[in-house]
């Protein structure tokens, strides 16, 4: 069916903005709950879109809504503002891509959808003189796309730190506070909601990778696909890594991490990450979130509060919206974003290296001499009072050294006959106060 184009999109101001939306799950739920409570000003709900709808109808919802399953009836449809909540990349961006060419404007929390097709979306949203927003896909609740479009639009930011993964950060706090195991803390967070039943993305670090490429184009203008992020899963910690952190004065998050190499490359990464106690990193506790961000000029500025939820995520799409009714300037998002020459994961830090081994004489030794070999030097090796000899875990910590120059070592060190675990390492984010 041929979709009318019309230009430009948005009503006149004074006219009201309908507002159609793709998914009724927890957030297109809660976002609906806040349109029919309190719309933003001239802003009125007219569609609902899901498949078998019929399961999905509520009485709070005016009877002047349509409730729909044919998306031909939301995109054909008179709708100014298309709100995208049903999640995944396809057929979420094709519908995405069929409502802006028809020059209406999106708004969505889809961060697999933003991380993958981002750029392209916008330029389209550019093309058709319409709005594409996203607030809702990256850390849920804090408001940061809208930060690093205005509050920030003065400063060039050379740096993003965050905890963008409540799952993750819900497991390792538990694990620093209770001593909790990783599948015990994991099933915890299942049990309160925090993961989904396959958690795979939030513990692998895809879920976190996907938001880390929506800031690197949002505050570093840097175009990068998620599969160019290297990625460390939280999988490889165990309790006793935590005690030795301890010891170092650290505790250990899932830290995403990126910024230019001051040649044309990025550098980008999601891995546990050993961080200052006293750190802002490490005080962000439970499924909170958290962005640091270093400009330039500004210096650093630290956002965080609820990273996901029904709640939190339908405020970020409906102050979207109301950006949208508002006709508010496009300015940021229309700054052309550029292709770093290459991304990699190569920063300098010191380093946490665990090994778990039988002991015997000449161990450290050994390691030493591997590390040595690849000019990398120790600084401080330290051992616990542990039960048994059979599988004794200790840990060395390193000068910063690039993890390239590392993984060799650790590859040679890896042979050895004496460990009963593979050796882990994490980087040691303990050069500044973030
Ligand atoms: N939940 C959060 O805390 C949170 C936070 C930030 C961002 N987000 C993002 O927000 C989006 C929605 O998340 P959510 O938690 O609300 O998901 P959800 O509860 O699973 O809701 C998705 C809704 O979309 C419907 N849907 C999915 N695919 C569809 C299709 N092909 N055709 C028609 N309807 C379809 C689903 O219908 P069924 O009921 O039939 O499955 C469901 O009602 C995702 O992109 C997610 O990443 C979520």
């Amino acid at each position: 069916m041929a979709i009318p184009r019309r230009h430009p999109a948005l009503p006149d101001p004074g006219t009201r903005c309908r507002v159609a939306l793709l998914g009724f799950g927890t957030v297109g739920t809660a976002v609906a709950r806040i349109l029919c409570e309190q719309p933003p000003a001239g802003v009125e709900l007219t569609h609902i879109f899901n498949r078998g709808v019929s399961r999905k109808r509520v009485d709070w919802v005016p009877a002047g809504v349509r409730w729909t399953e044919d998306i031909g009836d939301v995109l054909d449809s008179p709708a100014d503002i298309v709100v995208e909540l049903m999640g995944g990349i396809e057929p979420a961006g094709g519908w995405v891509e069929r409502a802006l060419d028809a020059g209406k404007s999106v708004v969505t929390a889809n961060k697999q959808l933003i991380a993958h097709r981002g750029a392209s979306l916008l330029s389209l949203a550019r093309e058709r003189r319409c709005h594409l927003r996203f607030e809702g896909s990256v850390a849920g609740g804090i408001p940061i796309i809208a930060a690093l479009r205005d509050g920030l639009a003065g400063d060039r930011i050379s740096r993003v730190l965050g905890i963008l993964n409540g799952t993750c950060n819900y497991i390792l706090t538990s694990m620093a506070d209770g001593g909790t195991a990783f599948g015990t803390a994991l099933q915890q967070a299942q049990e309160l909601g925090y993961a989904e039943a396959d958690p795979t993305d939030d513990i692998e670090g895809y879920d976190a990778r996907a938001k880390l490429a929506i800031l690197c184009a949002a505050a570093l203008r840097a175009d990068v696909q998620p599969e160019q992020i290297a990625t460390r899963a939280i999988t490889v910690i165990e309790a006793v890594d935590f005690a030795h952190a301890r010891q170092l004065g650290c505790t250990i998050r899932q830290v995403s991490h990126a910024e230019w190499d001051g040649q044309g490359g990025l550098h980008a990464t999601v891995r546990p990450t050993l961080v200052y106690r006293e750190s802002a990193l490490a005080r962000v506790a439970g499924s909170q979130n958290i962005v640091v961000l270093r400009g330039q000029y500004g210096g650093e500025t630290v956002f965080s509060g609820s990273g996901a939820g029904g709640g939190p995520t339908s405020v970020a799409v409906v102050s979207d919206i109301a950006a949208i009714a508002r006709l508010e300037s496009e300015r940021s998002e229309a700054a052309a974003l550029r292709a770093p020459t290459h991304v990699r994961g190569e920063f300098v830090t010191p380093q946490y290296l665990r090994f778990v081994v039988r002991d015997r004489p000449g161990i450290i030794a050994r390691i030493a001499g591997a590390m040595e070999q690849h000019g990398i030097n120790i600084d401080a090796v330290l051992q616990l009072p542990y039960p048994t000899k059979q599988a004794l875990p200790f840990v060395v910590t390193t000068e910063a050294c690039p993890p390239s120059v590392l993984a060799e070592a650790m590859r040679q060190i890896s042979e050895l006959d004496f460990h009963v675990q593979p050796p882990v390492d994490l980087p040691m984010l303990i050069g500044d106060a973030a």
